[in-house]
């Protein structure tokens, strides 16, 4: 252990972190890896970030696992990968995931605001269906659907950590219970399915079609997604990790009349950030 946190040390290039990171998706994530393990700038790291951080080969191996190894917080041992996993050790730390929801803010007004900024709508296989006009990242708007996460009540979501904890604590059980994968969900399953998921969106939206019949893998994706975010947190199964795209998903965005995704970036629905 103490050889591991000395070597660990000196790896990390904190420079990486500056750049535009992508919302809930992992856009990042290939890119940071590998200036990760070819930095030797020895400096404090920035907040969010442990001094202790992972292996190259942890990456395939059970979040799980690194994650109960290590004293610290999952999302701080993987700070390094980018904004998405540094700020939401932030807010761990912090206890409000005010930090969080807002790096995302002015992305999502500037996608949202751009002309392809379009009506596209998702079939899912049970017959519901989303519209989104998140080209950028349509990943984000679909997790946060799949995963129940719009039905909450948001102002609760954004401002009461304790209870966003517990929401995620049962979710993240329901998850462990329901995804046989659970346990041995690895960082690289989670490239991985961000990378599939992500063609998936893009061929759809690709073509001149305003819709398009997403399958089933999608689904399990979005639950994959969701659980190793769970995962990160450590805990158990009972696993307070999920929090910050539960909350990105209650500031950020709600649910309209038929199946349309309103932005509060867009005064859509209200701002309930305190
Ligand atoms: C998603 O797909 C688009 C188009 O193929 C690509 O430009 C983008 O880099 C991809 N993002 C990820 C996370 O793979
Ligand atoms: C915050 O959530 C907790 C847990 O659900 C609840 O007991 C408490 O009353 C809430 N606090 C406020 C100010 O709403
Ligand atoms: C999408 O699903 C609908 C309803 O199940 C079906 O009618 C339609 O043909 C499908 N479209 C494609 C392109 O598969």
């Amino acid at each position: 252990m103490a050889l591991r946190l000395v070597a660990l040390q000196v790896l990390v290039c904190y420079s990486v972190l500056a750049d535009e990171a992508p919302i809930i998706a992992l856009l990042q994530l290939q890119l940071d890896v590998q200036e990760v393990t070819h930095g030797a700038h020895e400096h404090e790291p920035p907040a969010g970030v442990c001094k202790t951080t992972f292996l190259e080969q942890d990456m395939t191996r059970p979040i799980e696992e690194i994650v109960a190894e290590q004293d610290d917080d999952g999302w701080c041992l993987f700070g390094s990968l980018g904004e998405w996993a540094r700020q939401c050790a932030i807010s761990r730390q912090r206890k409000t995931v005010r930090n969080f929801v807002d790096t995302w803010w002015p992305i999502y007004q500037d996608v949202l605001t751009r002309p392809e900024a379009t009506r596209f709508t998702f079939r899912f296989p049970d017959g519901r269906s989303l519209t989104t006009r998140d080209h950028h990242s349509p990943l984000d708007d679909v997790d946060c659907f799949v995963n129940g996460w719009l039905a909450l009540p948001r102002g609760q979501v954004v401002n009461n950590f304790t209870f966003l904890e517990e929401v995620s604590k049962a979710f993240c059980a329901d998850l462990e219970r329901s995804l046989p994968e659970y346990h041995r969900i690895s960082i690289n399953d989670l490239h991985l399915e961000t990378q599939a998921d992500n063609a998936s969106f893009q061929e759809l939206m690709k073509s001149s079609s305003t819709s398009g019949n997403l399958t089933a893998s999608v689904i399990h994706g979005m639950r994959l997604h969701a659980a190793s975010k769970c995962l990160l947190g450590g805990q158990g199964p009972g696993s307070p990790g999920v929090i910050c795209d539960i909350a990105n998903c209650a500031a950020s965005t709600c649910l309209g009349p038929d199946g349309e995704l309103l932005y509060a970036v867009l005064g859509e629905c209200p701002d309930v950030r305190a």
